[in-house]
């Protein structure tokens, strides 16, 4: 009987042990399809907590590119669940291979349209910081219906802001930059704050975003941004979601 008994909770160790090894071998074998996220179908609204194996204040980065800042940022703050967006296909596969390839179990990549996503798929107060670095400026004037910075995408990004959220902006772009900041000083719910690095201090070798490095060589200023948002009332049904 007692060797039954010994036996069987052998038998427990072992398994336990055996299920034990199997999760450590898997979070060592990260591939991108466990990065990737694919973009919601239409009418979903997600949990993006349902992405991650355990809950963590939410950051997005819009247009993360090749993915730099977003890895980065990911491996100096582990407790934080980041998601990267990215329209083109050449990066966004380039930035889910480096996240893979580093093991990072607390970002995801998806391939969509940022604003179409954030109007459509997230909820309300769930993002604690959004990151967008180096937008593309669109100089010429008949373009510039194709920025992304506009009226729309605004109040879809300070809709998904949680209470006391970041958003934090930086760009190359003078004109465009001036144009960002009168759109954002226009809202309510934004009040402008310190700027605090997100990158630098983390990684001894961190030097910024590929645009943010390419264009400081060239000499060219940078222009940075912070605010946090305060969500009026009408837009918490409850406490924020993550
Ligand atoms: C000028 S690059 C900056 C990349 C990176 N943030 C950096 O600072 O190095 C702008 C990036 O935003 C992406 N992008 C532009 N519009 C987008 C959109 N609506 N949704 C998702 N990504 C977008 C582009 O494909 C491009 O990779």
């Amino acid at each position: 009987m007692s060797y039954s008994c010994a036996s069987r909770s052998l038998r427990l160790s072992q398994a336990l042990e055996l299920t034990f090894t199997i999760r450590e071998y898997g979070r060592m074998t990260l591939t991108m399809e466990d990065i990737i996220v694919d973009p919601p179908a239409e009418g979903v609204v997600v949990d993006p907590m349902d992405w991650f194996d355990s809950p963590g204040p939410f950051e997005i980065e819009i247009g993360c590119g090749k993915g730099g800042f977003l890895l980065s940022r990911a491996r100096a703050n582990p407790h934080l669940r980041m998601l990267g967006i990215e329209w083109a296909n050449k990066y966004f596969r380039y930035a889910a291979d480096r996240m893979a390839r580093w093991k990072l179990t607390n970002v995801r990549v998806m391939r969509t349209d940022a604003k179409y996503f954030l109007i459509h798929h997230l909820p309300p107060a769930c993002v604690s910081t959004l990151h967008l670095y180096h937008p593309d400026p669109w100089p010429k004037k008949r373009h510039h219906k194709r920025r992304l910075i506009q009226p729309d995408f605004v109040e879809a990004a300070v809709r998904i802001l949680a209470t006391g959220g970041k958003w934090l902006i930086q760009s190359d772009h003078k004109e465009y930059f001036g144009i960002i900041i009168s759109l954002l000083d226009q809202r309510m719910e934004l009040t402008k704050a310190a700027w605090e690095e997100p990158g630098a201090g983390e990684e001894p070798d961190w030097n910024g975003t590929n645009y943010e490095v390419k264009y400081t060589r060239k000499g060219r200023t940078i222009y940075r941004v912070a605010y946090v948002a305060h969500q009026p009332e009408q837009f918490h049904s409850g406490q924020d979601r993550c």
